[in-house]
């Protein structure tokens, strides 16, 4: 029975694998991850560790010859069973995505306007007179104004451009937004002003975010929750405070480490040692066993359980009788 007043996430990942032509293990391998509505949820690793796959699932994106497990539901539907018109609808309707790169995500010769308007008019979510309505009001809820309609991407900005994409990702009203590396590719500037701008949007139209970052300290700026992310699984969650102050996989441990702080002496950026495994190697044991200081034989030899931290010898609080 549906219970009217209870609210279904915005996005609710259970188990999703994920497997790719060649590979000799699953890319992502059993990823759970929700987002409420109006909630916003930080998916953070290192590069190649599988956030942009978990990500693009959600609108249905995979790469070709990929194969999937598991569910994942957007608004209470499974996208991973959905068609082509279905996704086509949702792409323009409950979910929308904010790229890293905002000069790659439009055509330079098509105007702001049109840009805006195009997907929920060919999708027939809105007719042309509620499109431009709302393209006018969603520019001026992203701190642009209505001229800008007119112009072209070249004439814009790189912080302007990326918040024209997100007015673009709200056109169809949508209550999931995902955001892939948003910032990394603005100034330091524009960063804070998207990331502020992201925030306020949130509340003002009850979005659920997921917002995709290698920066922990950014993750934890902008979200209520964190899930870390290592060689396509989720290693450890919580929220975004408590991973900060008492991070208990080693993993996050040295993510954090990694991490620049405000108050660090340049020159200060640590790297992890050693690399992600090697997708067309097989795992046994924990992924990160041969990059951690604390890996035993056991980790070595059977993958830790996944909740609430994906460790067999978690910090802090560690029993000293393990
Ligand atoms: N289209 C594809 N075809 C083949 N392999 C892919 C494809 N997309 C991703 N992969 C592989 O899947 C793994 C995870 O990729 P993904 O893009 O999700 O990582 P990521 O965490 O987003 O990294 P980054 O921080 O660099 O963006 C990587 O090993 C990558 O090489
Ligand atoms: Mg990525």
């Amino acid at each position: 029975m549906n219970h009217p007043e209870e609210r279904v996430n915005a996005l609710d990942i259970r188990g999703l694998r994920l497997h790719l032509p060649g590979a000799a293990r699953p890319v992502l391998d059993g990823v759970d991850l929700t987002v409420a509505p109006g909630e916003t949820v930080a998916l953070v690793g290192e590069s190649g560790s599988g956030k942009s796959l978990t990500s693009r699932s959600a609108l249905g994106l995979l790469p070709p010859g990929a194969t999937t497990g598991g569910s994942v539901l957007v608004d209470g539907e499974d996208v991973l069973t959905m068609g082509p018109d279905r996704l086509r609808a949702l792409r323009t309707g409950r979910a929308a995505m904010v790229f890293q790169d905002p000069r790659a995500a439009v055509n330079p010769l098509r105007r702001i306007g049109d840009f805006l308007t195009e997907g929920v008019r060919r999708t027939g979510v809105l007719g042309k007179a509620d499109a431009d309505r709302r393209a006018a009001e969603l520019l001026d809820a992203v701190g642009l104004g209505p001229e800008l309609l007119r112009r072209y991407p070249g004439q814009l900005s790189g912080g302007m451009l990326q918040r024209v994409m997100i007015a673009g990702a709200l056109m169809g009203d949508p209550v999931l937004l995902l955001a892939d590396e948003p910032t990394t590719a603005l100034d330091v500037t524009s960063q804070a002003e998207v990331i502020a701008l992201l925030g306020q949007l949130r509340e003002r139209f009850g979005t659920g975010l997921l917002f995709v970052t290698h920066d922990l300290g950014l993750a934890a700026a902008i979200s209520d929750r964190v899930h870390v992310m290592y060689a396509g699984r989720i290693v450890e969650s919580g929220p975004a405070e408590a991973l900060f102050e008492r991070p208990r996989h080693p993993y996050t441990a040295a993510l954090l480490a990694a991490t620049p702080r405000l108050d660090a002496r340049p020159g200060r950026l640590a790297a992890i040692d050693g690399q992600p495994p090697d997708l067309r190697q097989d795992l046994t044991g924990c992924a990160f066993a041969a990059r951690c200081p604390y890996a035993t034989g056991l980790c070595h030899e059977e993958a830790p359980g996944p909740w609430p931290v994906a460790c067999h010898h978690p910090l802090e609080g560690n029993p000293a009788d393990d």
